[in-house]
């Protein structure tokens, strides 16, 4: 039996390289508070991503949590149920009450058409997520956002590098919270980042993440702790010197796929958006039973017998987990869309070191299970 294939893997750059930084973490003894490293990487970062401040977090969840904090969200938010868990969690552990909205039937992302239904006299946010790094309609959601007088926060945990029209999709809404956990394109071990476009704002990030502390004995706010300590940010300078090969590498991959994959009856997915600069972390395809003859389900546990784990996300969808469930929003019937993508999708592996012959094995294996 061939060695397990998983979804994703973490690209780790060379070990002696990590090594150099460690080195000067021991000399230094700086382990996290806002360190060297720190500092250089929200340079970096502002710099390669094209955005104006950022705020490094150590993981994504908390970063979502601290940003509905800092735009003081309250009541009810509207968002999508097509993500991962973290997104609405982050709602819950403000006390905000999510308000699903379905998702568009090409990209997977929210669906303006369906956002103004949703508003009350209680929703005082958007939260939309570029899911799989697709964006979302920035354009339309900014405008609902500016005409209801809306908060508007993207979850854009899986769109490291993405452009739209020649801008970093994180310039987009009030707020673009990031997530470098391993799975991620652009990883620090555990991480995350908030992206804002003004320096106050950064400043009042920068104290929640930091238990509110201004100076040694003041403490304006209830702040957490939601550092990045040093060894993270190491990991995410060394990360940068690579993500370019790193991208260019999964766009070669998904080509394969999408080569290989395009004429069997029943399996779709994505091309890429025009206009936008896509980072290839993700490969969604779809199943259609009816016409490709096996359910997603079916080929899912086929490819595990070859020992090959894609993962169906997002399945189940967020409003289907028992914390959600009970809510009006996420009743059966009203999220048609995502009900039927979160029963047809599945992710197929894609990482740096993924050898071309395991991407044409996965192929072979999905276009000879219906002979
Ligand atoms: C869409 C989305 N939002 C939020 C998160 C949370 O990020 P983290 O795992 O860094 O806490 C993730 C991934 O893990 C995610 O995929």
């Amino acid at each position: 039996m061939s060695k397990p294939v998983f979804v994703t893997q973490p690209y780790l750059p060379p070990l002696i390289e990590f090594q150099e930084y460690l080195k000067k973490i021991w000399d230094s003894k700086l382990l996290t508070n806002n360190g060297p490293f720190h500092q250089e990487l929200e340079q970096k970062l502002c710099e390669y991503l094209g955005v104006k401040y950022i705020s490094l977090f150590s993981n994504g969840t908390l970063a979502l949590i601290t940003a509905l904090q800092a735009l003081r969200i309250t009541g009810e938010v509207i968002t999508t149920p097509f993500s991962f868990v973290a997104t609405t969690h982050a709602l819950w552990w403000n006390n905000i009450k999510p308000v699903f909205v379905d998702i568009e039937p090409d990209y997977f992302t929210l669906n303006p058409d369906k956002i103004e239904a949703a508003i009350t006299s209680n929703t005082t946010a958007i939260l939309p997520v570029h899911v799989y790094g697709n964006p979302c309609n920035v354009v339309r959601i900014q405008k609902i956002a500016e005409t209801y007088g809306l908060k508007l926060i993207y979850d854009a945990a899986h769109a490291f590098g993405v452009r739209f029209n020649g801008t970093s999709i994180l310039n987009y809404g009030d707020l673009s919270v990031m997530s470098f956990h391993a799975t991620k394109v652009f990883n620090t071990f555990e991480g995350g980042a908030i992206v804002c476009h003004d320096k106050s704002m950064k400043q009042s990030i920068d104290l929640l993440k930091n238990f509110g502390f201004v100076d040694e004995t003041t403490v304006v706010a209830p702040g957490i702790n939601a550092k990045m300590n040093e060894i993270q940010a190491a990991m995410g300078l060394l990360q940068l010197k690579y993500i370019d090969k790193v991208i260019e590498k999964l766009k070669q991959l998904i080509r394969l796929y999408r080569n290989g994959l395009k004429d069997i009856n029943g399996i779709t997915f994505m091309d890429d958006m025009p206009a936008v600069k896509h980072c290839y972390s993700y490969f969604p395809v779809l199943i259609d039973k009816d016409r490709y003859g096996k359910t997603r389900n079916e080929v899912y546990e086929h490819l595990k017998i070859h020992n090959i784990f894609g993962r169906r996300y997002f399945y189940p969808l967020i409003s289907q987990f028992p914390a959600y469930c009970g809510l009006e929003s996420a009743l059966s019937g009203k999220l048609t869309v995502a009900e039927q993508i979160t029963e047809k999708v599945i992710c197929l592996p894609i990482y740096f070191d993924l050898h071309i012959n395991d991407v044409n094995r996965i192929i072979d294996y999905i276009r000879n299970f219906t002979k």
